[in-house]
Order: structure tokens, then sequence, then C-alpha cells
């Protein structure tokens, strides 16, 4: 038996990720309903060997559809999730608007599936930020052998996280420092991306954070453990998929690098690549189209008593998006719509 699934935002980066991943699961889907602005009213988009053309998600009727996957900005999530979670179809959203809503579960599967219960409040479950997915699936089962205190994080962000527009930003960009005459000057980005680095990421906040940063800090919290404390410098980085971090760990009790590696080794959803010789570590563009959370670079951070840094390199359409919401999807069927 299969369910009725809908894609919210399937033309774009995340929503034509999730229409793979959807397939390469093969994920018990009856019927799907690929859908996005009216703007692209009946754009093609593949499924498996299947064309589908995109509907209008402004007229689209949700009742009697299963489950919603939404992957639109925040202002269409805000006018459109509610009609769908109304007519009784679960939305699993990738926007941040929901994530912090004390209502709405926001779930990393590898971390905290147990929260799919709280799906009744508002038919409505969050994913995560992009940065937060990966780093929080390393983070648990360390913190549950070694009780995480506080987490130094830098991040080195793919443009593909900020959207079609901005890939096309640095493909543009970049092609132009070649050529003088076509000077691409920055539109998504708020300096030129190409052959460059950009400490800002989302909006300023107060206290000279920024949003990007912020949300790793309320997010890690909510998914993993409210007394863990982390600080974030989030920059966008001129790689076209894939996020990469630099993590460092401080410890309420020692955790020897060694142990850490084996605790890593059999955690679900991580491939340690770990050889302390040329190469013996994973990049962004080795980890393109793969499920894992890549984790490179263990070792002990000999300036504080419990301390351990690592790599942490993951695709961040698929876990950091489109692979966590098809597996929350998947925790749903298993444990709520199959026992129906
Ligand atoms: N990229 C990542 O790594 C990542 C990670 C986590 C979360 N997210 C979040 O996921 C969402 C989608 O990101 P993305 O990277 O896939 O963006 P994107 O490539 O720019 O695609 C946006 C999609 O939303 C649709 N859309 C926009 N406004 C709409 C409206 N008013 N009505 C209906 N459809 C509308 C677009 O349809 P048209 O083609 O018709 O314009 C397109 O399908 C965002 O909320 C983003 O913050 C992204």
């Amino acid at each position: 038996m299969g369910y009725k699934i809908a894609v919210v935002g399937a033309t774009g980066n995340v929503g034509r990720e999730m229409l793979n991943i959807l397939d390469e699961r093969q994920f018990p889907v009856d019927e799907l309903a690929v859908l996005a602005s009216r703007r692209s009213l009946g754009t093609e988009v593949s499924f498996g060997d299947k064309t589908l053309k995109t509907q209008d998600l402004d007229t689209f009727d949700f009742s009697g559809w299963d489950i919603a996957l939404f992957a639109v900005g925040s202002d269409a999530t805000k006018k459109y999730a509610p009609v769908a979670a109304k007519a009784g179809c679960l939305v699993i959203d990738n926007s941040s608007l929901y994530r912090y809503d004390t209502e709405i579960p926001l779930i990393v599967p590898e971390v905290n599936a147990d929260a799919i219960e709280g799906y009744k409040n508002k038919m409505i479950i969050a994913n995560p930020n992009c940065s937060t997915a990966q780093m929080v699936v390393a983070l648990k089962p360390l913190h549950d052998r070694a009780t995480i205190k506080r987490v130094v994080v830098s991040t080195y962000q793919s443009v593909s996280g900020a959207g079609k527009e901005a890939i096309d930003e640095l493909w543009d960009q970049t092609k132009s420092i070649y050529n003088p005459t076509d000077n691409k000057p920055p539109k998504k980005f708020t300096k030129q991306i190409a052959f460059n680095v950009i400490p800002h990421i989302d909006v300023f906040m107060d206290d000279g954070s920024t949003k990007e940063e912020w949300k790793m800090v309320a997010e890690t919290k909510k998914i993993v453990d409210k007394d863990i404390k982390v600080t974030a410098t989030c920059v966008r980085v001129p790689v076209f998929v894939g996020h990469a971090e630099s993590v460092n760990i401080e410890f309420e009790d020692h955790l020897d690098e060694d142990e850490a590696r084996d605790i890593l080794r059999e955690s679900p959803g991580i491939m340690v690549i770990d050889k302390r010789e040329d190469g013996g570590y994973v990049t962004p563009v080795e980890c393109v189209g793969d499920y894992a959370t890549f984790i490179s670079r263990i070792r002990q951070d000999s300036t504080i008593d419990n301390g351990l840094n690592l790599w942490c390199v993951s695709d961040n359409l698929r876990k950091g998006a489109a692979l966590n919401a098809v597996q929350i999807a998947e925790v749903y069927v298993n444990r709520i719509l199959s026992k129906r």
C-alpha cells in the first residue's frame, strides 16, 4: 500500500532532490503531485524514469493527500502550509518558519525520531537548517557518551544552500572573471562569491551574529540538548554543493580520539574517513549525491581538558534538506500511517 505525496517547490534545488530521493529509497508512493508557483505551471520534472508536469500550488486541493514535502521559502510556506495541514495532510517543512515553534517538532531522525509524536499538535513537522542537520548527526552519539558542554563551529557553506539563483550567480560570475567585459556584479550575495569567501549568511542580529549562526545555536538545543552551548561562524564559499564544518567540542567527561572514532563509525548516518595521510579526509565535491555525513580529522584538542576537533562534510541538498525530509516522512509512515 502506498501514499499520496505532494512535493511543494518541485522545480527548486531541494524539491528536485526530494523527487530523486523518494525514487531512490523506493518510498511507497501511490500518487505524486509536483507543485510550484504559477510561473512554472507545466514545467517538467523527473521522478525516476517518469516525467511529471508541475501544478499551481495556489489552486491545489490537499484534501485526501497524506504528506506534503514543502521546499519553498518562508513566505509561501506561511501562506500554504496551514492550508495543507488543515486539510489533514502532514506538512514536512524545509523553511525556517516553524523550526522554533515549541508546538512543532524539529526532527533529525538519527537524533530525535521520537519527537514525531508531536505531529498531532499542528500537522506540521520542521526540517532543520542544512548546517545544523549534519552537525547534530555527529554530535548526538558523542553527547550520549561524554556529555557535550560547548561547541565552537565554523562553516564553509556551498552556494546551493541559497537556492537556484545563487548557483547561477557563482557559475556566471566565475566565467565573467575570465571575460572582464562581461561584468557580473553580486545580486544574490552581498559581495563577489567567485574566488572569494563571505562571512555573512542570512540577516544580521542585534548582537552582531547572523541569523544562520543563531539558527545553529537554537536548533542544536532543540534537537539534541538545551544545555549545550554553541557558538558559530557561518561562511559562504565558492562551492556548488556540499557544506563543510570545522567543529570543536568540549565535553564534561574525557573522550579519547580513538573511542570517538569508533563511536562515530557505529552511528547511523555517519561515514568516518579519517586517515592521517594526503587525501585521507572527505571534501565537499566527494560528498555530492551521498546520504552520509562524513567525518574526518578527528583529533584531541590539547588546549582544554576534554576537547576534540573534527571535520564534518555533507551534501546540503540531501542530509541538509531533501534526505532529512524524506527520512521524517519514512518515520511518519512507519510509526503512524501504517498503524492506522
Ligand atoms: N538549499 C538548501 O541547502 C536548503 C537547506 C535547508 C533548507 N532549505 C530551504 O528549502 C526551501 C527551498 O530551497 P531551495 O534551495 O530549493 O530554493 P530554490 O531552488 O530557489 O527553489 C524554490 C522553489 O520554491 C518555489 N516557490 C517559490 N515561491 C513560491 C510560491 N509563492 N508559490 C509556489 N511555489 C513557490 C519555486 O517555484 P518556481 O520555480 O515556480 O519559482 C521553486 O520550486 C527554502 O525555504 C530554503 O530555505 C534549503
